[in-house]
């Protein structure tokens, strides 16, 4: 049986090489070998995103952005999160039966609060939207960073209660964790992310993005010094784009010293340059074409609200809130007016 593979990315700002590597790239492999849902997480977003233009743009540009890295809508459903009202409804349905403790547990809504942001309700039950996502759609498997297991260990709880209280109703999905030797530095060397400011975007425009690489941080060690080449930054950027000989080379070269930091970057910035040009063709042809783009979130969200409408029917039944004798005749009504 190919197996159902859901996730969704929040349109929080412009990817950067780090979310590629560590997430993106991970997720488009999948779609592949299994029967792919991904979508664009605006309902999560509205939580820390509170500028109407803003929001709409990152949630559009974040199609985009998946349709150009290779996400493909002949093998996947891409879809918008809000563009399936199922969710929100089912959303109600969970939180209905969710113990308070078990959102008190869920350390990203502490984290977030302690960063400044404010602590809204939406933010404290993040994680059953992000339940109803993942339930929604029968979702055996969840590809997400470390940082949302959690999230998917909420979500087996509430779909475990859920299918004891009232049958079975849920698939309980499981996580799969993405590699986490895909943690990309970013240009001071921690962990590159939007809130360090260490970024280089995916989409950035060649010349500024060399910049970029130029900038990034380096030692002051004498030139011929032989270095370490795996505790090096700039090393394990230039591992993500360079090929097996090229990279073997320039670990020799590390070793030997005897270099400047200024050529490798240079070697990086082509590199990165040759590897992001055809997204950035493809991503201009799409921005160019925002029809197709239309089309293709149109046909996704069909799709998922086909599958979205089945599950929600079936936790609405067993909770005893559609009963047919009102329920389908007005379902009927909707359907054929
Ligand atoms: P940011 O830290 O820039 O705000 P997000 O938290 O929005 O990034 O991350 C979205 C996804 O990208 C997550 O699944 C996360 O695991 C992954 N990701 C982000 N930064 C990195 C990184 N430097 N290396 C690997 N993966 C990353
Ligand atoms: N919370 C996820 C993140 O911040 C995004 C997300 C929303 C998600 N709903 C989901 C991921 C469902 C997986 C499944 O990255």
């Amino acid at each position: 049986m190919t197996k159902r593979v859901l996730s969704g990315i929040q349109p929080t700002g412009r990817p950067h090489w780090g979310n590629y590597f560590g997430a993106i790239r991970q997720y488009i492999e999948l779609q592949e070998e299994n029967d792919g849902y991904y979508f664009v997480a605006n309902l999560h977003a509205l939580t820390t995103v509170r500028d109407r233009d803003l929001l709409a743009q990152y949630t559009w540009e974040a199609a985009i952005d998946l349709l150009a890295l290779g996400l493909d809508p002949d093998q996947a459903v891409l879809f918008v999160q809000s563009d399936v009202p199922e969710v929100s409804e089912l959303y109600w349905v969970l939180a209905s039966g969710t113990p308070m403790g078990l959102m008190e547990r869920c350390v990203a809504f502490k984290d977030k609060v302690s960063k400044g942001l404010g602590a809204s309700l939406g933010l404290f039950t993040y994680p059953v939207l992000q339940a109803a996502d993942i339930l929604a759609y029968d979702s055996h498997l969840v590809p997400v960073g470390e940082d949302q297991v959690q999230h998917i260990e909420v979500c087996r709880d509430i779909a475990g209660s859920f299918n004891h209280q009232f049958g079975e109703v849920f698939v309980l999905p499981e996580a799969r964790v993405l590699s986490s030797s895909a943690r990309v530095p970013g240009t001071n060397g921690d962990k590159m992310s939007k809130s360090y400011d260490n970024t280089i975007e995916i989409f950035e425009e060649p010349k500024p993005m060399r910049k970029q690489v130029m900038r990034i941080q380096t030692d002051s060690r004498p030139l011929e010094e032989p270095k370490d080449p795996d505790t090096d930054h700039l090393y394990q950027l230039c591992q993500l784009f360079l090929g097996p000989e090229d990279i073997e080379e320039l670990a020799a070269l590390y070793r030997r010293g005897g270099f400047g930091y200024g050529e490798i970057k240079k070697k990086l910035a082509d590199a990165a340059d040759a590897f992001w040009q055809p997204a950035r063709d493809r991503r201009t042809e799409l921005l160019a074409h925002p029809d197709e783009v239309r089309d293709i979130l149109a046909a996704g969200a069909l799709k998922a609200r086909l599958k979205a409408s089945e599950v929600l029917e079936r936790a609405q039944a067993a909770t005893g809130i559609s009963d047919p004798r009102r329920t389908a005749v007005q379902r009927g009504m909707l359907t054929n007016p």
